[in-house]
Formats: C-alpha cells, sequence, structure tokens
C-alpha cells in the first residue's frame, strides 16, 4: 500500500487524536526502520521508550512466537508459566516483594495509586488518601493519571477529575515538607521528567523525598515508567541515588513493543490489595510476558555497562554539533536544549534525512534502542548534523 492511501485511509478512520509525522515504516531491523521503498531510518527513538531490544530481536521473537502457537490468553482465572516465571524474574532482579501486572505505564501508575490508598486506609481508616506528585511531571492519561500529572494544560477539557491530588515543585525541599500534609498516603515522582523534557532530579530532593515519606508513613511511588529497564544504565534509576521506593512501576521498555506494566512494592504492601481489589482482564497477558522474560534477561551489567558507554559516546557527539546548547539525561535517556531552533522543526528535517527523535518540551529527546550499535548512533548522529545544518 502506497503512503499516501495509508494516510487518506487512517485519517478517514481514526479519531484524530495524534499529529502523525508523514511516515509509515513497514519493517524493522536492528535499530533501523524501512519505509515501502525499503528507504532506511536510523530510530533514535524506539516507539517511545518501548522496544529496549530494537526490531527482529531472535530470542524476543522466537519466545513470542513460541507462546502465542501454544497459549495466547487464559485470563488471571488460573495460573499461567509464562507470567509466573516473568513475575518470578521481576521481582528477584528489582529487590521488590511483589508485582501486579498491567498493560501499560497508566495502568501500573493506577495500581500504586490504589495500593497507596488501600495501605493508608486499612491502617489509619478514611481522610488519607491524597496523592502528592510533582508539577512537571508525566503519569498517564487515563483520569486519576492525568490528574497526577502536574500538567494544567493535559487537564483543561476533562473536569470533574477523581479528588485527592495535590501538587508541589521540582527540587523544592521546603515546599515538599508543606506539601506532605497529614491527609497524603503517598508521594510520586520521576528520578527524570522525561515527557516534562527529560530533567533529572536533585539527588538531595530524592534523599529529602525518601526520609520525609518514611518520617510520615507516606509511601514514595518512584514512577519508572520510561527511566526503567536498562534505560539510563541501571536496571532502575532509583538505583543511582540509593534511595529505594516503596512502589516502583514500570512499562515502556520491559514489552519491547508487546504492551505490559509493572507495579512492584515492598513485602510489607505486598498483601495489601487482596482479591477482589485490582485486577485486569490482559494484564500480565502471557504473549506479553514471554517477551518481557527475554528483555530482562538481556539487561545483564555488561549489557546495561554499554548502555552507558554508548549514552556518553551520544552526549560528546551530541555536544559538538553548534545547535547544541545543553545535553541533559543518563545512559540512552537523553534531552537536548537547542539554541534557536524549535525541536519540532528540527524532527521533521531529521526524519528528511532518514532520522527518527521525539521532542520533550522544547526539547529534542533521544531513547534509542538499548543494543543499538555502534554503526547505527554513528549513521544517526551525520544525519541530525545533516539536519541542523539546513535549517
Ligand atoms: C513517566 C511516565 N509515566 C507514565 C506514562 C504512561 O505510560 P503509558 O502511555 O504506557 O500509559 C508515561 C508515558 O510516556 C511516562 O513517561
Amino acid at each position: 500500500m502506497k503512503f499516501e492511501d495509508i494516510k487518506i485511509e487512517s485519517q478517514a478512520a481514526f479519531m484524530p487524536t495524534y499529529a502523525r509525522y508523514d511516515f509509515a515504516p513497514v519493517r524493522g531491523q536492528g535499530a533501523t526502520l524501512y519505509d515501502e521503498n525499503s528507504k532506511d531510518f536510523i530510530d533514535f527513538t524506539s516507539g517511545i521508550g518501548v522496544n529496549a531490544l530494537g526490531y527482529g530481536h531472535p530470542a524476543w521473537v522466537k519466545a513470542v512466537g513460541e507462546q502465542a502457537a501454544s497459549l495466547q490468553h487464559i485470563s488471571n482465572l488460573y495460573y499461567a508459566p509464562a507470567q509466573t516465571k516473568l513475575a518470578k524474574k521481576l521481582v528477584e532482579a528489582s529487590g521488590f516483594a511483589g508485582v501486579f501486572l498491567a498493560n501499560s505505564g497508566a495502568e501500573a501508575n493506577e495500581c500504586a495509586i490504589k495500593l497507596a490508598r488501600k495501605y493508608s486506609f486499612d491502617k489509619y481508616g478514611q481522610g488519607r488518601g491524597k496523592i502528592v506528585s510533582l508539577e512537571n511531571s508525566f503519569h498517564g492519561r487515563t483520569l486519576s493519571t492525568l490528574k497526577a500529572t502536574g500538567q494544567e494544560d493535559f487537564h483543561k477539557y476533562f473536569y470533574p477529575f477523581p479528588q485527592g491530588f495535590a501538587y508541589t515543585p521540582p527540587n523544592d525541599i521546603e515546599a515538599l515538607k508543606n506539601a506532605l500534609t497529614p491527609d497524603v498516603c503517598a508521594l510520586i515522582i520521576e528520578i527524570i521528567q522525561g515527557e516534562g523534557g527529560v530533567l533529572p532530579l536533585d539527588s538531595d530532593f530524592i534523599k529529602a523525598a525518601r526520609r520525609l515519606t518514611h518520617e510520615r508513613d507516606i509511601l514514595l511511588i518512584m514512577d519508572e515508567v520510561q527511566t526503567g529497564l536498562g534505560r539510563t544504565g541501571k536496571l532502575f534509576a532509583w538505583e543511582y541515588i540509593g534511595q529505594k521506593p516503596d512502589v516502583l512501576t514500570a512499562a515502556k521498555g520491559l514489552g519491547n513493543g508487546l504492551p505490559i506494566g509493572a507495579c512492584l512494592c515492598s513485602e510489607e504492601l505486598k498483601n495489601v490489595l487482596g482479591p477482589g481489589d485490582h485486577g485486569s482482564t490482559f494484564g500480565g497477558n502471557p504473549i506479553a510476558s514471554a517477551g518481557a522474560t527475554v528483555v530482562l534477561d538481556s539487561l545483564t551489567e555488561e549489557f546495561m555497562a554499554d548502555v552507558m558507554a554508548k549514552g556518553q559516546l551520544l552526549g560528546r557527539m551530541l555536544a559538538e554539533i553548534p545547535i547544541v546548547e545543553e545535553v541533559r539525561g543518563m545512559g540512552l535517556m537523553l534531552g537536548i536544549k537547542l539554541k534557536n531552533i524549535k525541536a519540532k522543526d528540527l524532527a521533521a528535517k531529521c526524519l528528511q534525512e532518514g532520522l527518527l527523535v521525539l521532542t520533550a518540551k522544547e526539547n529534542l529527546r533521544l531513547l534509542p534502542p538499548l543494543n543499538i550499535s555502534r554503526e547505527e548512533i554513528e549513521t544517526g548522529m551525520q544525519r541530525l548534523k545533516k539536519a541542523a545544518g539546513s535549517i
């Protein structure tokens, strides 16, 4: 099917919720995508931080294919070996005690919010259900996670929202002390605000958040939907600061393209949500679980050291481009502040040159597959330089 036909049919059928680029890849290999004319595009986006192992990863393709051929879904009424295998590996690798498997980042966060409210209800009764999040955060598109998202722009048309959410500015410890009032049951933070512009939180702020939440018996939820699963060069980004949360949410890179999310919790919280308190028809689907197990198995120390090294390489190459003002982030999660150029304009130029990049607010954002090769990085950077030079 020709691109123009795909575009016309797509626009006719869909609610227009996405401002799509004029691009319809038909296949991928490694960190490279191909259109219907076999033109190649280096992918510095991995489907917004999802395709951790890139395209056509042999072990992932095999595991997913075999699971699809044997048993695709049985619901959560029964035990599913593929799901159990993933859950066991997830809790072992992360050092948490229990996990709930969902389908997305927003769903993982919904679980975290419900878990925090139930923990508080069981211990203190009603009236302690408030969730505090940070300004400029992003936690999802369901009504609760949207409300937890500290960006008013996302809220404007969708009132009324569920009650019990409040915001505090990032990196302001005094404001945080005041925001964690006696009616608060949880604080939710991203270690690096991804959608907000790839802005890492100060480690002093994270340490204060951990100390204050401990002191006040408030749960600390870390939303690692974007930063998790090796993206920053550690299994989870909290490990850099050594401040373990009570609850951690993950999604994106976990499934390498299949929908799956996880809400992990400490031993103390493991039995807070009992039968009937929470659930999902599709959550932890065996095919997605089989794929996610391959992702987890791939995230060895050596693999993640290479993620760090490639992130540093990209950072050095980016710093040499005249339009780059600042490079932020960790591992292969990079945000680039540009001089006098709109990120959206540069992203459009990059596409013309055969490179996919993301934007986050006024920044360029790079989230390439974690196993991107150095050759693909080199080619992608040449294309980025050409695109920057042509604006
Ligand atoms: C930090 C964070 N939390 C939650 C979400 C929502 O994830 P999903 O789109 O899978 O619901 C995102 C998505 O970008 C995210 O970056």
